[in-house]
């Protein structure tokens, strides 16, 4: 059974302002989606319960919204998402080596999910920012004309921030949850 969830009082705050802009609740569905997020680390069923409850719309409208956009997360993301844009300009550039780079430094395959929750890795498109490629983009940082010893700086750097941090709150429970 599915655990019960909250907006904590800062959430429902930010969502009540947010309301206050928008003529009809539907408008801010994508901004709150965003602060579930923030606030859970990913849209699991419950979560997308609470915003369709919150601002009366239906599951599925919801459900359709979360699944068109590839930056909603439909499944737990590990501490450091580290997104390789993987379009022309940065292809033409060598995000191809740098995804060999991660997939080594990581032992992940795009999609995948390091077991310690610390790291997710995804290939994804364009980044809006083709004029300074090979682009990536971790968490909400953008990292510019990455090169191939930037990057694995980077990710040594990431490695033992990530120690310290340890995984995202929730992590295991949320496995065992996407996983059930
Ligand atoms: S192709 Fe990579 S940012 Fe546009």
């Amino acid at each position: 059974m599915s655990e019960p969830v909250a907006f904590s009082a800062a959430t429902n705050t930010k969502i009540a302002e947010l309301l206050g802009r928008y003529p009809r609740k539907q408008g801010a569905l994508i901004p709150t989606l965003y602060l579930a997020q923030d606030e859970f680390g990913w849209l699991k069923p419950e979560v997308m319960q609470l915003v369709a409850d919150k601002l009366e719309l239906p599951l599925a409208s919801v459900l359709a919204t979360a699944m068109f956009y590839t930056m909603l997360y439909k499944k737990p993301v590990g501490r450091f998402h580290v997104q390789i844009c993987t379009n022309v300009s940065c292809y033409l550039l060598g995000s191809d080596e740098l995804m060999a780079i991660a997939q080594q430094a990581l032992g992940l395959a795009p999609g995948e999910s390091t077991p310690d929750g610390l790291f997710t890795l995804e290939a994804v498109q364009c980044l809006c920012a083709c004029d300074r490629a090979p682009t990536l983009q971790i968490n909400k940082d953008d990292y510019f004309k990455v090169t191939p010893a930037k990057f694995k700086e980077l990710l040594a750097q990431l490695k033992t921030d990530g120690v310290k941090l340890g995984p995202p709150v929730g992590w295991l429970a949320d496995q065992h949850h996407a996983h059930a």
